[in-house]
């Protein structure tokens, strides 16, 4: 703050500098292109959602993520918003940078009016038919664990495959692996939560996989297999010397156990102590978070001898206004460990179940769905939990980016494994009781949510290197 120039000399300075540029820019715009693509500077209010300004902004890292084909150049925040970061369009000027995504949108998205782009809301919007889907082949890639193997299990219907998401205002660009891979050169991309984030763990292994030219250029590096055993895996892309990592944390806080006056132990939920696993953490460039549906099972829902804060344990503590807290522990730990000049962190929204005539414990099922929902109230089920996800996220100082994911997962009834979580080899007969109805099938919803990430990245190149 001391160091910056008065206003006045800073005007004047900006007058001088930047109105030859803007003059001389509209001479070139005007003199260069007929066919120039509608300004990618709009995308700019694409991600503006969460919170402003956005988490992806200046830094070194995220400018390296953001536009890995060209040089970081520094970023003069004065030209921000100002009307001529329209014109001077980077990928305009220096032809190896990444045209192809923008190309990609504006070819695709019918209406790319100035209005539709800055009112395009990435969540909001319908699913529809592509036989180009899905990206990966199904039953063939290896990181697929068996839970979500429907079609090796068995699953016979595959329209469930070929859809893809459109959101109202615009296009997501096509996912490139190769483009991802070199964004990820050099980083540790790490997911963090619950089952449902080894779901989109074993999603993003299989759609950056598509990137390799040699498909054994990726390994994890204990040579561990994925299994829901397991919290932690390493996997490692040789080429492009990234690291893409999940770690188990079903609340993000502390479990652990109290023995009772039986000398029974029972679990414990401390809602003020963040998760063991959080070391772990710290090491990542770019971090996705989640948890939500472990609080809605017996224990914690009832909520009896379970939360504790500090070395109380609340004989009876209200399940909602414990995740809150959850939450706010977890938001202090972030605004008080990673550096946001550094790192990138993404919390993933709730994903919907679909259960049928009860619950995932009580006989809830949803075999035989093969088409999305299209229409009714369902779609527009927003859990409470998400809310003050939304709340917490508002508060913190470092930004975080919301993957706003319940609406796009309410349509999918027919995304589940429901009955087919199983290999029947064997003669094994696969039990119609339980049914999967919370997961996903893969190739299937979690890849959207990780082309959302990449969209994400490539959305913000076009805008940073508009900038410059
Ligand atoms: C952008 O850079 C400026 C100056 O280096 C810094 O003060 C600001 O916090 C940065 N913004 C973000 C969101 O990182
Ligand atoms: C994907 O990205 C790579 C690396 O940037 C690029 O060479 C390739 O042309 C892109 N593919 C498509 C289909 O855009
Ligand atoms: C690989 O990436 C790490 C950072 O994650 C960096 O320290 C190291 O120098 C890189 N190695 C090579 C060969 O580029
Ligand atoms: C997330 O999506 C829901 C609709 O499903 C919407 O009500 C909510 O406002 C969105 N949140 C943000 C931060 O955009």
């Amino acid at each position: 703050m001391a160091k910056s120039p008065s206003p006045k000399k800073h005007y004047t300075w900006v007058i001088s500098v930047f109105l030859p540029l803007f003059l001389l820019s509209i001479f070139l715009f005007n003199w260069r292109s007929r066919s120039l693509h509608p300004s990618v500077s709009f995308y700019r209010h694409l991600f503006s959602q969460t919170r402003s300004p956005s988490p992806l902004s200046n830094s070194s890292l995220h400018q390296e993520l953001l536009s890995p084909y060209s040089p970081v150049e520094p970023s003069d925040s004065d030209v921000d918003g100002s009307p001529h970061s329209d014109l001077i369009s980077e990928s305009e000027q220096n032809p190896v940078s990444n045209v192809p995504p923008v190309g990609s949108v504006a070819e695709k998205g019918g209406d790319l009016t100035t209005d539709s782009l800055k009112k395009c809301d990435l969540y909001m919007g319908t699913w529809v038919k592509d036989e180009e889907y899905p990206i990966y082949a199904p039953g063939l890639c290896p990181y697929v664990d068996e839970a979500f193997d429907c079609q090796n299990n068995g699953r016979p219907d595959s329209d469930y495959l070929k859809w893809r998401w459109k959101p109202d205002g615009c296009d997501l660009p096509r996912f490139n692996a190769t483009d991802f891979l070199v964004r990820l050169r050099g980083k540790r991309l790490m997911l963090v939560g619950d089952s449902m984030n080894r779901n989109q763990f074993e999603s993003i292994l299989c759609l950056l996989r598509e990137g390799l030219s040699d498909r054994n250029g990726m390994s994890e590096i204990h040579g561990h297999k994925i299994t829901k055993g397991r919290g932690y895996y390493v996997f490692k892309f040789t080429d492009y010397n990234c690291t893409v990592v999940f770690v188990r944390s079903h609340f993000l806080v502390r479990e652990g156990v109290r023995i009772n006056g039986q000398g029974n132990s029972n679990p414990t939920l401390s809602i003020d102590r963040i998760d063991k696993s959080a070391k772990r953490w710290k090491g990542a460039d770019i971090l996705v978070f989640n948890t939500g549906h472990w609080w809605t099972h017996g224990k914690t829902a009832r909520g009896k001898n379970y939360y504790k804060e500090g070395d109380y344990v609340y004989p009876k503590f209200d399940a909602v206004e414990a995740y809150r807290r959850a939450l706010r522990t977890w938001a202090k730990w972030i605004d008080e460990n990673v550096n946001s000049e550094k790192q990138l962190v993404f919390y993933r929204g709730y994903s919907s179940a679909h259960f049928r005539g009860g619950d995932w414990d009580s006989g809830g099922t949803c075999n035989g769905e093969t088409a999305p929902i299209s229409s009714g109230g369902f779609l527009n089920n927003y859990p409470l939990k998400m809310r003050i996800v939304e709340e917490v996220i508002k508060e913190m100082r470092v930004p975080v980016m919301l993957l706003n994911v319940t609406r796009l997962t309410n349509f999918r009834k027919d995304g589940h494994p429901s009955v087919y979580g199983k290999n029947p080899t064997g003669g094994r007969k696969v039990s119609t009781r339980r049914q999967d109805c919370s997961h996903w099938c893969l190739p299937g919803v979690p890849d959207l949510w990780n082309e959302l990430i990449y969209a994400s990245l490539v959305f913000q190149q076009t805008i940073s290197t508009s900038y410059t």
